[in-house]
């Protein structure tokens, strides 16, 4: 069978590696799908400079990319540029020149996949897009394939693999962020602008994604609550610890008789959870399905190569569909329209929590602190603290028993205007075992 062309746009790390995947596997992808995938197309704003070894010889090799969305000689288009602007323009012209797109892009997907995948459908094209949420992890392939069959309870996952690398450092070392992160900036695992990865809205797009594909409803970033890691202290791990948990950004998806309620937190998880053995950079997906119960999803969340596999696995797919016909697509975008799922807000989910708090010591902070608690029908689990030299800036925690989010902020609230309280109380929730 004939070979089916791929024009590759951007060429930073994910198009380096899946340029090198594509050219060091091509014998045994040719065997897999009966044809090969050649590239036809390259296209980086700065190819004149680059070392592009594992291009063929005989590809096209332009710095604008409409000249690879227009080439008859190319049947998918690579977007692996990123971001929310030439790149849906590209996007765009690709479906509209009736060529069918791969994208590693998050931003983009999470915030418009929708509206893509149904131009997407009227012009007849496939998009795929595995590479836009945890790079290594076939998890867009376990939801709308392996696992379609049943239906989603809830999805706990952790989708940033900068957050979980400065999280667990902080917990092996007893480090504090700013250092954790100093660190990791230095050694070139965070971004100088750490923001999108430390406040968690690099989570948040994956999460909108991964739960748009689950729920069959449309789900933007703004339905879900969202708080970064910045606040996390070493003594919060020695207090969570004490409590036989941990602390990570969990990205969270649940089904209530409410609503679907949706979070990127930083959360208690207990020790003996399967989440909780997620370290360093690596991301994992924890689904539980009403009829399969529990799977789980664990590997690189980033990377040239691990990314570039999801890539490569994704215009295989494509290809092999352009070569065999293509079906009836459904876009896996609001596919259900059932209305089960709607997004409702994090204020209503029921949690124990973990309340610190940094104090300046005098008689009656716990009374005063109760008092609050009481006030809002929360009960108190228990107060611990560990052994500290100083009355000034002293640290203790209180737990909470299973309450309404609600009712918890405006305690936090109320009790951030008490003068004995060096910052507000920092509230976590503490999540369930898996
Ligand atoms: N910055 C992301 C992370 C990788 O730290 O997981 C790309 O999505």
């Amino acid at each position: 069978m004939k070979d089916v062309h791929v024009g590759v746009i951007g060429l930073g790390n994910v198009g380096s590696g899946t340029l090198a995947i594509l050219n060091r596997n091509s014998a045994q992808i040719a065997q897999k799908l009966g044809f090969g995938l050649k590239v036809t197309a390259v296209c980086s704003r700065s190819v004149a400079g680059l070392d592009l070894a594992d291009v063929p010889g005989d590809a096209m090799r332009t710095a604008d990319w409409r000249d690879v969305v227009a080439n008859p000689n190319v049947d998918i288009v690579a977007e692996l540029v990123g971001g929310r602007g030439a790149a849906r323009e590209m996007i765009d012209a690709a479906i509209a020149n009736g060529k069918s797109v791969v994208t590693a892009n998050k931003e983009l997907m999470a915030l418009e996949g929708a509206d893509i995948w149904d131009r997407a459908i009227v012009s007849g094209v496939n998009l795929a897009m595995e590479a836009s949420v945890a790079g290594g992890i076939p998890i867009h392939a376990v939801l709308r394939e392996g696992i379609s069959g049943d239906r989603i309870a809830a999805i706990a996952g952790i989708l940033n693999g900068t957050s979980n690398y400065i999280l667990t450092e902080m917990e092996r070392r007893g480090d504090s962020f700013e250092d954790v992160l100093k660190e990791a900036q230095a050694l070139g695992y965070a971004e100088a602008d750490p923001a999108a990865d430390v406040d968690g809205y690099d989570a948040r797009s994956k999460l909108a994604i991964l739960a748009a594909l689950a729920f069959g409803e449309r789900i933007v970033p703004d339905d879900i609550f969202v708080e970064g890691i910045r606040r996390i202290t070493a003594q919060d791990f020695d207090y969570a610890h004490q409590l036989g948990h941990t602390i990570r950004l969990v990205c969270s998806a649940q089904r209530t008789e409410k609503g679907l309620i949706l979070s990127v937190r930083p959360a208690l998880i207990p020790e003996s959870t399967i989440l909780a053995g997620v370290k360093g950079a690596y991301n994992a997906i924890w689904v539980k399905g009403e009829f399969g119960a529990d799977t789980f999803y664990y590997g690189r969340g980033a990377g040239p190569h691990p990314t570039g596999v999801a890539v490569v696995s994704d215009l295989m797919r494509v290809a092999r569909e352009i070569r065999s016909g293509s079906p009836e697509r459904v876009s896996p975008f609001a596919h259900e329209r059932l209305g089960e799922y709607q997004p409702v807000s994090v204020l209503l989910q029921k949690r124990p929590y973990y309340l610190r708090f940094r104090v300046d010591d005098r008689p009656g902070i716990i009374a005063e602190l109760a008092g609050i608690l009481a006030s809002k029908q929360i009960g108190l689990e228990a107060v611990l603290q560990l052994p500290c030299d100083t009355k000034n800036d002293l640290p203790f925690v209180i737990t909470v028993e299973s309450s309404p989010e609600s009712a918890v902020r405006e305690a936090v609230e109320q009790m951030s205007k008490l003068d004995f309280l060096r910052e507000p109380p920092l509230a976590l929730p503490m999540e369930p075992p898996l």
